[in-house]
């Protein structure tokens, strides 16, 4: 080799060497502005032909790779065993308080212990995942285990590198050697998402998404650990070496920030006790809000000096609290896979279960969906089940815990016959559920009575009553609520002549409830309430909505093909004229009122669209009208208050003018609805 083509090699490795460093800072600062600031500067696009330039010029040069270049994220050759790590300083529990009080009984406790009438302290949300400790040197990351006993944990580094929250490297003013600790987690979408390509690939499906977390950063191949979805939040500076350590947790985590780890943003500090304790009651209430799970709140001291004067006892230091919330899951026998009857005749699977306490109340049943849903989560008639309760909702059967199984499990099947009135069952294609095919099915009669009361808000004819009304042959169908009569009711036991008096005037008031309320009570299969409401907006009256054919509806910005069958096939059938024919004599209001009825800024103002529109359609103009209590007409008169013209409008805009009516643009047309609308 020349004299010349070495110097010319030497050049190019230093250009190399130049860019690499570079590159590996301009990619630092963008994982940092995507990946914990949650604001990109640049688009995924330009961020990939970054770390591709870098990937090979590593690839040409392996010299340059060092151990914190990003690309270094997507993780090595799979590793034979975790190596063990002895932790530098051990990494504590918590004791918990399971209610105010006795978080309270702690900050007593604690103040005698400090002798001090009062301390503050930092509250943050206590994340459901996996506790690491990463260790960095000289600014870069050179360890990082799992929590494993407390004294000796895992090497998990190569796992770690992949999370693109975790810095590689931090700043050079950074402690010369320091240790943060935080929670790995996955959010729920995340884990939802997982879930479904397990699924898909006939895996076996995490129960909920810590074990899914913990499950994605325990892989020898850390190829793995980067395809899954996993984040940290950072809630402790460790220890510190070479460094005089912040005075305060509060100021720890604020300077951790400031280097580039993922803080929570829920985490505040206080001064008094009663504003912890309202913190945490809060937190309790809306942790459904936030995209991964938390079990309770942690309470900290947030003096450093102090926590070391109050040590631990045992594992458990004396200067933090956690706040557990009620679990929300649990794990327990299903007995069983019955099957309701729908008001559309659906056939919906339910779990029977051994009686568990979840989230603070004992569960017996839980949804289970449909048929394909049983099997794509493969839950069997006697499993070991996890169930699930989140807020409100109705519990679910989230998975088998499949170690528990004996061989003796059942696979469901969805039954032929209707389990209420025996008639057939048949599952139309591309649909998720299988209905009774049986009109008369009673079950379907029932629900549907329900429904119709629910929805015309008839108070005091919950399910109870129509099951007893129609078992007494007061009704057969929601038509006869409206022929029921004061003797019938006082001739029913358990009915005194007030409930009777309270019930005849909840139904006289459900004969004038809005049109959208009628056509959602209907009970058409796919109608809820937002299609009825686009309907009834539409068609104006029950009797315009009978007479549309199945194209007329699909026209309908937000109405489908599927709908609009479903609504023509409603009223193809003589039993549901005949009922509608019944309302009709009973008084019930079938058509729309006058203007759209709602009270608002536009109230009284009558406008007259003509002419194409370029930003809205037609139907939103009207719509956005109407909701600001206008009113839209087709014809040009006196009453008119606004003519709203488009492209190449009509006769309209002459009559206008002859009229003297304002008339707007489609600019000045939007800029008044968003003026009102404001
Ligand atoms: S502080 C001594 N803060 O809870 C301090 N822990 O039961 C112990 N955890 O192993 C840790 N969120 O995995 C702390 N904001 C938070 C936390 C948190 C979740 C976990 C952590 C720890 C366990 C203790």
């Amino acid at each position: 080799m020349t004299t010349e083509t070495r110097a010319a090699e030497d050049r190019e490795f230093y250009e190399a060497q130049q860019r690499s460093e570079e590159l590996r800072a301009e990619i630092r600062h963008h994982d940092y502005r995507y990946h914990v600031l949650d604001s990109p500067e640049i688009s995924d696009a330009e961020y990939d032909a970054l770390v591709r330039e870098l990937r090979s010029l590593e690839g040409r040069f392996p010299e340059l790779q060092t151990p914190d270049s990003p690309t270094q994220r997507v993780g090595g050759q799979p590793q034979a065993a975790f190596e063990q790590v002895v932790h530098q300083v051990p990494l504590l529990s918590l004791a918990n308080a399971f209610s105010g009080d006795e978080l309270r009984a702690w900050h007593r406790r604690t103040l005698a212990l400090a002798e001090r009438s009062d301390f503050q302290m930092v509250a943050e949300p206590k994340i459901d995942g996996l506790a690491v400790a990463l260790v960095y040197e000289d600014g870069a990351l050179v360890q990082a285990a799992t929590r494993g006993n407390g004294l000796i944990g895992e090497d998990i580094t190569q796992n770690m590198r992949t999370l693109k929250t975790v810095p590689l490297s931090v700043a050079k003013d950074a402690p010369p050697r320091f240790e943060v600790r935080g929670e790995v987690y996955m959010s729920r979408a995340g884990f939802e998402k997982l879930n479904e390509e397990r699924a898909e690939q006939g895996l076996p499906l995490f129960a909920n998404p810590r074990n899914s977390a913990a499950g994605s950063l325990r892989q020898l191949d850390a190829r793995i650990t980067a395809s899954r979805p996993l984040d940290i939040w950072i809630y402790q500076l460790g220890w510190v070496e070479g460094a005089v350590p912040p005075g305060s947790h509060w100021d720890a985590l604020q300077m951790l920030n400031g280097l580039g780890f993922r803080l929570n943003p829920n985490i505040k500090r206080f001064d008094d006790l009663n504003d912890v304790v309202k913190h945490t009651e809060f937190w309790a209430e809306e942790r459904d809000r936030l995209d991964y799970e938390i079990d309770g709140m942690v309470v900290k001291v947030d003096d450093l000096g102090l926590q070391r004067q109050l040590g631990a006892v045992g594992r458990e230091p004396r200067w933090a609290i956690a706040f557990k919330f009620p679990p929300t899951q649990a794990t327990t026998l299903l007995r069983d896979i019955a099957v309701n009857v729908g008001r559309t005749g659906s056939l919906n699977p339910f779990a029977v279960l051994e009686p568990v306490r979840v989230g603070g109340v004992t569960v017996r049943m839980a949804t289970l969906h449909n048929e394909d849903d049983i099997h794509r989560k493969d839950i069997r008639i006697g499993d070991t089940v996890v169930v699930q309760r989140a807020g409100e909702v109705i519990p679910q059967v989230v998975a088998p815990v499949a170690s528990k199984r004996t061989g003796k499990e059942q696979v469901f099947k969805m039954p032929a016959q209707c389990p209420v009135c025996g008639g057939d069952v048949a599952r139309p294609p591309g649909e998720a559920m299988s209905y009774c095919t049986n009109k008369a099915c009673p079950a379907q009669m029932q629900r549907w009575i329900e429904h119709f009361a629910g929805v015309m808000e008839i108070d005091g004819l919950g399910e109870q009553r129509v099951r007893t009304f129609v078992e007494q042959g007061l009704i057969t169908d929601p038509a006869d609520i409206y022929f029921i009569t004061r003797e019938q009711l006082v001739a029913l036991e358990r009915m005194g002549e007030k409930s009777a008096d309270n019930l005849l005037a909840s139904i006289e008031a459900s004969r004038k409830r809005p049109l959208a309320r009628l056509i959602s009570a209907l009970g058409v299969r796919h109608v809820g309430w937002e299609v009825a409401e686009l309907l009834a907006d539409h068609f104006g009256s029950l009797d315009a909505l009978q007479a549309a054919s199945a194209e007329e509806i699909a026209e309908i910005p937000g109405i489908g093909p599927k709908i609009a069958a479903s609504v023509r096939a409603y009223f193809e059938e003589d039993r549901n004229l005949q009922i509608i024919e019944k309302l009709k004599a009973a008084g019930v209001r079938t058509t729309a009122e006058r203007r759209a009825g709602r009270e608002g800024p536009l109230s009284g103002k009558t406008f007259v669209l003509t002419g194409g529109l370029q930003a809205l359609s037609r139907d939103q103009a009207e719509r956005r009208i109407k909701n600001l209590g206008g009113s839209v007409s087709s014809s040009v008169s006196k009453k008119t208050s606004y003519v709203v013209v488009g492209e190449s409008p009509g006769s309209k805009l002459d009559r206008a003018r002859e009229l003297g009516i304002e008339v707007l643009d489609e600019d000045t047309f939007t800029a008044l609805v968003e003026e009102v609308e404001r």
